[in-house]
C-alpha cells in the first residue's frame, strides 16, 4: 500500500519523507490556502523533495478551462498529478490529459458509480473521500469496498487513492480492503507508529539498561 501525505506544508514533507513512508503528495485549494504560499511555487517544491506523484488541482469549472490548467500545472515537473473533480467536465478533462499521457487524479468521489466512471475516463488515481461521508453519517470504509470490486470485476488499472482520511484506524481498514493509496495528514501518518506498549516497553528498557552501568558507544 502506497501513503501519500495530504498537505501543503514543506518542512512536514521533507521530514516524513526522510522516513521512507511518502510514496506521493495531495494538495487541495484549501490545503494551499492554509499554506499561505504561492500554489505554483509550493508545488514546484514538493515535485523536487518527493519524486512520486503529487496531485496539484485545477480550479477552472469548465473542461477547457480545466485541460488548459491542468496541461499548465503538467508542465511543473515529471511527477505532477493533475487533480480534476468528478463532474461530466471534471471527466472529460480527464479523457483529454489522461490520453495526453498526464497523471490523473478524479477527486470528490462519493459513489461507486462516480469510481466506475473515472476508471472509464482513463484516471489514473480515484479519490474517494471516507471522512465527509463518515460525517453524514454514510461508512466510507464501505465505498472503498464497493470500489475495490468493482474495478476488480473489470481489470481497471486506476488506483484507489483513499482520502479524506480522519483516523490511524481508517489506514489499516483501508489496507485490508485493499485500496491502492492512501493519502493522509501527517498527523495520521505519525500516530501509525505510536502503541502504548512500545512506549512502556521502551521505558522499562532504559531503565534496566541504566542499571546495568553499560554503554554501547
Ligand atoms: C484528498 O486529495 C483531499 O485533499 C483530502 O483528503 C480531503 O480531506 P478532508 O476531507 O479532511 O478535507
Amino acid at each position: 500500500m502506497k501513503f501519500f501525505v495530504d498537505t501543503a506544508e514543506i518542512d512536514e514533507i521533507a521530514d516524513l519523507t526522510a522516513t521512507g513512508m511518502v510514496d506521493g503528495v495531495t494538495t487541495n485549494p484549501s490545503l494551499i490556502m492554509k499554506s499561505g504560499r504561492n500554489f505554483l511555487e509550493v508545488v514546484k517544491e514538493i515535485c523536487d523533495i518527493v519524486p512520486g506523484p503529487v496531485s496539484a488541482e485545477v480550479t477552472a469549472l469548465k473542461a477547457d478551462e480545466m485541460i488548459a490548467e491542468g496541461r499548465k500545472l503538467a508542465e511543473i515537473a515529471e511527477n505532477i498529478t493533475v487533480k480534476v473533480p468528478l463532474t461530466w467536465d471534471g471527466l472529460k478533462a480527464c479523457k483529454t490529459l489522461s490520453d495526453e499521457g498526464k497523471m490523473v487524479n478524479v477527486t470528490l468521489c462519493f459513489s461507486a458509480n462516480q469510481a466506475l466512471l473515472a476508471a472509464k475516463a482513463g484516471a489514473t488515481f480515484i479519490s474517494p473521500f471516507i471522512g465527509r461521508l463518515d460525517d453524514i453519517n454514510i461508512d466510507g470504509l464501505d465505498l472503498i469496498a464497493e470500489i475495490r470490486q468493482i474495478y476488480d470485476n473489470y481489470h481497471f488499472s486506476t488506483e484507489i487513492l483513499a482520502a479524506s482520511i480522519r483516523s490511524a484506524n481508517h489506514i489499516s481498514e483501508c489496507a485490508k480492503i485493499g485500496a491502492d493509496v492512501a493519502t493522509m495528514p501527517p498527523s495520521v501518518l505519525r500516530k501509525l507508529a505510536d502503541h502504548v506498549l512500545t512506549d512502556k516497553g521502551i521505558d522499562s528498557f532504559v531503565a534496566d539498561w541504566a542499571k546495568t552501568g553499560q554503554k554501547i558507544i
